[in-house]
């Protein structure tokens, strides 16, 4: 039996290739026999700068939330600078409604060093961490043991592939904290210090990353693409995608659909409807579209009936911006930013009509006020007021300013904290009380 659900005629698994298999194991043997670590071999035969400038033209955009372009992060570290370099790669995994990294990590280990391999020798990095979140209680001996079968075949540690070149990969289990995902916390945490953002400007991890040295840090899936890209070819890769944004993207669906899980799609091949109904099977019977949070809880929820103007192709090619309902949206960076929401970790949440937003809201509220890490005022404060103004409402002890003050909290954090968790835990409850103002006013009642 294959470790996922046969593929969906609109999926083109690439990522997820070898877990479809019926028996795929996670060990050396089987990832050699579907073609392990051939790419890791070619990368030898090319020139660093050649493979950034494939990565640069396939597109690759990260997947860990920020859809920043991959080549052009990995343009920042200069080979030769004579100092050490690191790549750390982000599995924290911990942005609500995302479950993707963690089926790479457990189930394809090798694809992952296989990409590592390919990324250090690229950016001369000798010594690279995979950073996992403490939860994922079994992936940290999977990939240790995955590391050994490696060193065993001389693809890891001293003079791999007998090229000369020296490469070792630790596994760093995770502090066990949503902060530990954002990228200098992560930093942080594997220096052993308390996870507190570093501020940006001067810390880039590029700059002045682990130890103070250049880092890359990338999530688990965008390390995985790589090998792909020089298996396809740059042009092959990208013409999977739309433009500015390559190949495939894994979407984790959960909520109120028939069919959630993961499904691995070419990056603005399908709708948002095309998503829910065709490949997720539609919602549950009798019941009715009411919003849907794009890409993982930080994002901006979408209201099912909003219009949005969003620039496609017109008939003469040219961009016209028109007007495009919910369902309609390409799931693409672009296209969901033009929402007003964002892609982030592609995980989409859908909800019904059976669900009251104030508890949806509430929900998200009470993670996020137990996940700030109390390092800026305005987030370790604001973040507990909302989770308190949202939970008296839900409790049917709402004032008549309880939409208006919840919406100022959110508005005095965001933009007012050294990191994006402010963004993050502020930009639900701003457009959950904008988009469903009703249901707010409802639930704030004449006290
Ligand atoms: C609060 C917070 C949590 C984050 N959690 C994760 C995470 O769990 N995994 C991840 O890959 N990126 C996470 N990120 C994004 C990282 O900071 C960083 O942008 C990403 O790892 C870069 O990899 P990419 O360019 O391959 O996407 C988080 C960001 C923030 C602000």
């Amino acid at each position: 039996m294959s470790t996922l659900p046969s593929a969906h005629p609109k999926e083109r698994r690439i990522i997820f290739g070898n877990v479809s298999e019926p028996n795929y194991a996670p060990d050396l043997e089987t990832y050699l026999k579907h073609g392990g670590y051939n790419e890791a071999k070619k990368a030898f035969t090319m020139k660093p700068d050649e493979i950034i400038a494939e990565v640069k033209a396939a597109n690759l955009r990260g997947r860990g939330g920020a859809a920043f372009p991959t080549g052009v992060k990995w343009g920042f570290i200069r080979r030769d600078d004579g100092k050490p370099h690191y790549l750390c790669v982000n599995g924290d995994e911990s942005e609500p409604g995302t479950f993707k990294d963690r089926i790479i990590l457990h189930q394809d280990p090798h694809q992952l060093l296989e990409g590592i391999i390919i990324t250090c020798f690229t950016l001369n990095i000798h010594l690279a961490y995979i950073y996992i979140r403490c939860e994922f209680t079994h992936a940290k001996a999977i990939l240790e043991k995955a590391i050994e079968e490696a060193k065993a075949r001389g693809f890891l540690g001293k003079n791999i592939f007998g090229q000369g070149f020296d490469l070792d990969v630790y596994v760093h289990e995770g502090g066990g904290a949503y902060i530990c995902g954002e990228e200098t916390s992560l930093l942080e945490s594997i220096e052993g210090k308390r996870p507190y953002p570093r501020i940006k400007p001067p810390y880039f991890p590029a700059v002045l990353g682990l130890y103070m040295a250049p880092t890359i840090v990338n999530n688990v899936e965008t390390i995985c693409h790589v090998k792909h890209i020089l298996r396809l070819g740059s042009a092959e890769y990208a013409k999977m995608g739309t433009a500015g944004d390559g190949g495939t993207r894994i979407m984790c669906v959960s909520g109120d659909v028939m069919r959630p899980g993961t499904y691995e799609l070419p990056v603005g091949a399908v709708t948002m409807g095309e998503l829910i109904f065709d490949i997720c099977g539609g919602l549950k019977p009798g019941r009715s579209l009411k919003a849907i949070i794009p890409g993982g809880s930080s994002s901006k929820v979408l209201r099912a009936d909003e219009v949005f103007k969003i620039k496609k192709p017109g008939p003469d090619g040219a961009m016209v911006e028109q007007e495009t309902k919910l369902l309609d949206i390409v799931l693409d960076a672009a296209s969901v930013a033009a929402a007003g929401s964002m892609i982030g970790s592609a995980a989409v949440i859908v909800m019904d009509d059976s669900r009251n937003m104030v508890w949806a809201l509430n929900n998200l509220n009470q993670f996020y006020a137990h996940e700030s890490c109390g390092q800026c005022t305005p987030c370790r404060e604001g973040v507990l007021w909302m989770s308190k103004i949202s939970t008296r409402m839900l409790a049917g002890g709402g004032h008549e300013n309880d939409p208006k003050m919840l919406h100022t909290v959110a508005d005095n954090i965001a933009g007012r904290t050294i990191c994006a968790f402010g963004e993050a835990a502020s930009w639900p409850t701003q457009s959950f009380t904008e988009k469903f103002a009703e249901e707010f006013a409802a639930a704030a009642g004449k006290n």
